[in-house]
């Protein structure tokens, strides 16, 4: 391989930027502070405190009876490890963006027959599609993205979750990673069976854990299999959490620390506050993307975490997210790539407020002359 990277040396020397991406986002002080402490060893009672205190807080948090596991990975890592757990043969994927391809072409790598249902990006899935699909095959699981990050498309999981109920062998696994935290759902309720997401999105914490609910049934099914995945196993993940209230493998403790102290402020705030807090923001994005530009999904389902802007004044998309974060060290991301110019994305989540998000909104107007 011929490599034309070249290293460009880390300085530490660099202006502070608030963060408006679609994750990485905005980190507290106080989370950023808990991560310096000295280091303990993972088979320490100690981590069992850690760890037992942080899987029971998120099952609180995200008001499921469901099991969790917190993962020393990226959110990709269960794209993997869901696929594997339980999908034999067949899976069904509804394509409407970059990340749920993506999901697919996952399966795929890992020899799965995945069945596409394709929408244009930008459009939202339609549950009568998932339920004309699964009346003509049998799959063994629905993999779906919640929040098309490439798009700003909210897709409809609780609907399709609703009718999934009269599939009880197929298994719902539903990526969430841009959203949870910042978007409630009833997690049994829509039958769901893995709900996934990474803490540097609306759980605003800093990138490195990867958290995933897992259905009894879901659960079950691994202990028949052989083809689990080994990393990422439900069973081994979560007997080891039975047996000894520890990962299987040596975490990434700084990050759980982190994790600790932000899903307190969590709980404090609430799910339901944290959900009306994200929809305010939402609510005002979209008006302002309304007044001064065009909305990129399709109506009535634009997500509550990232709002894709259509670019209908056909400003120079990539000069003004460099101006707004030359001038006001705002960073914003530009559309999803072959969206770059066309859309530009603002990620409203974990800590952000109305009024932070006025802030940004008032240097793009300044930036790009509204
Ligand atoms: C919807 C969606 N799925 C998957 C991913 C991949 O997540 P990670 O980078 O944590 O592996 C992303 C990242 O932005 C995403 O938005």
């Amino acid at each position: 391989m011929v490599s034309v990277t070249k290293k460009s040396e880390y300085t530490g020397d660099y202006p502070e930027k608030t963060l408006y991406l679609p994750g990485p986002t905005e980190v507290r002080e106080d989370v950023i502070d808990a991560m310096a402490e000295p280091m303990f060893g993972h088979r320490m009672d100690r981590m069992t405190d850690l760890y037992t205190t942080i899987v029971e807080d998120t099952k609180e948090f995200l008001d499921t009876d469901q099991e969790v596991i917190v993962l020393t990975a990226s959110g990709t890592e269960f794209w993997e490890a869901t696929t594997m757990n339980l999908v034999d043969e067949k899976m069904l994927v509804p394509t409407s963006g970059a990340f749920s391809e993506r999901q697919a072409n996952v399966a795929e790598r890992l020899g799965k027959t995945v069945d596409r249902v394709e929408y244009d990006w930008g459009q939202a899935v339609k549950p009568e599609d998932i339920r004309d699909a699964l009346e003509a095959d049998d799959y063994d699981a629905v993999g779906m993205v919640m929040n098309e990050t490439s798009t700003g498309v909210r897709n409809p999981v609780e609907e399709v979750g609703d009718l999934l109920g009269d599939y009880p062998d197929t298994y719902f696994i539903v990526d969430a990673i841009s959203c949870l935290g910042g978007d409630f759902v009833d997690i049994e309720g829509s039958n769901i069976d893995a709900i996934f997401t990474s803490t540097q999105k609306a759980f605003a914490m800093p990138p490195g854990l990867a958290v995933c609910t897992v259905s009894d049934a879901a659960y079950e099914r691994e202990l028949e299999k052989d083809s689990a995945s080994w990393y990422g196993g439900f069973q081994r993940c979560l007997d080891y959490y039975d047996r000894k209230g520890q990962t299987h493998s040596t975490p990434a403790i700084p990050i759980m620390l982190a994790y600790r102290k932000q899903m307190k402020h969590m709980l404090e705030e609430g799910h339901k506050a944290r959900d009306q807090r994200h929809r305010e923001m939402a609510e005002y994005t979209r008006e302002w993307a309304r007044d001064h530009f065009g909305l990129f999904p399709e109506e009535g389902y634009e997500s509550q975490t990232v709002t894709c802007v259509e670019n209908t004044q056909g400003i120079d998309v990539a000069a003004t997210v460099e101006e707004v974060s030359q001038q006001y060290d705002f960073v914003f991301s530009s559309g999803y790539g072959d969206l770059s110019e066309e859309s530009f994305r603002i990620g409203h989540m974990g800590e952000h407020t109305v009024e932070s998000i006025k802030e940004l909104t008032d240097a793009i107007e300044d930036v790009a002359d509204l």
